[in-house]
C-alpha cells in the first residue's frame, strides 16, 4: 500500500520479543498511543474508510479494541459496543467461546446493545489466528447485526486468505514486524 502514514504507524508499534512467553514477538500498540501523529493517523485511516458505509455499531474487543473503537465510533456517528471477557458486564449477556493456543476464552455482549439488521464493524488491535474476531462476529450475528467488516491495526496477511472469519472481510493497516 502506498499510504506514507503506514510506515510511521508500523514503526510506532514496539516489538517485544519473547513476551508474554518464549517465541512470541509481542506487538505493543501502547507505544503507538504515545505518538500523537501516528495514533491520530491510525484512527483517521479507519474513519475515512468507514465514514460512508452506513455503519451504526462499532464493536470493540477487550482490551485493546477499546483503545481505538470509541474514537472511530464518535467520528463516524456510530455507537460503541464493548465485547468483554467473561463476568465483566453487569446486565444480561450473550456469550461466545473461542479456542486459544492453550485453553479457551469467551467474549460477552449485553443483550439489547445492537438491534437486528444493524450494520456493524468489529475493531481490535491485532489479529493472529482470527479466533477472537470469529467469536466477535458470531456474537454480533446471533444478536441480528450485520457484520460489514473486521478491522485491525496489525495482522498477518495469511489470516485474510483463510476465510476463517465466517467469510467477513478483514482490513489490516500493517503487518507484524
Ligand atoms: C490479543 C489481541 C486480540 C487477540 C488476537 O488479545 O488483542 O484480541 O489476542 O488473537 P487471535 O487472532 O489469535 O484470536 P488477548 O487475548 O491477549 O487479550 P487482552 O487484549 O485482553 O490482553
Amino acid at each position: 500500500q502506498g499510504d506514507p502514514r503506514l510506515k510511521a504507524i508500523s514503526e510506532a508499534i514496539r516489538v517485544v520479543p519473547h513476551f508474554p512467553k518464549p517465541g512470541i514477538m509481542f506487538q505493543d500498540i501502547t507505544t503507538l498511543l504515545l505518538d500523537h501523529k501516528a495514533f491520530k493517523d491510525t484512527v483517521d485511516i479507519f474513519v475515512d474508510r468507514y465514514r460512508d458505509m452506513g455503519i451504526s455499531v462499532v464493536a470493540g474487543v477487550e482490551a485493546r479494541g477499546f483503545m481505538f473503537g470509541p474514537s472511530i465510533a464518535l467520528a463516524i456517528g456510530a455507537k460503541f459496543v464493548p465485547l468483554r471477557k467473561p463476568r465483566k458486564l453487569p446486565g444480561e449477556v450473550i456469550s461466545e467461546s473461542y479456542v486459544l493456543e492453550y485453553g479457551k476464552d469467551c467474549l460477552e455482549m449485553h443483550v439489547g446493545a445492537v438491534q437486528p439488521g444493524e450494520p456493524a464493524l468489529v475493531i481490535d488491535d491485532l489479529v493472529a489466528t482470527g479466533g477472537t474476531l470469529s467469536a466477535a462476529i458470531r456474537l454480533l450475528e446471533r444478536a441480528g447485526a450485520h457484520v460489514v467488516e473486521c478491522a485491525c491495526v496489525v495482522g498477518l496477511r495469511e489470516v485474510k486468505g483463510q476465510h476463517g472469519l465466517n467469510g467477513k472481510p478483514l482490513y489490516i493497516l500493517v503487518e507484524p514486524r
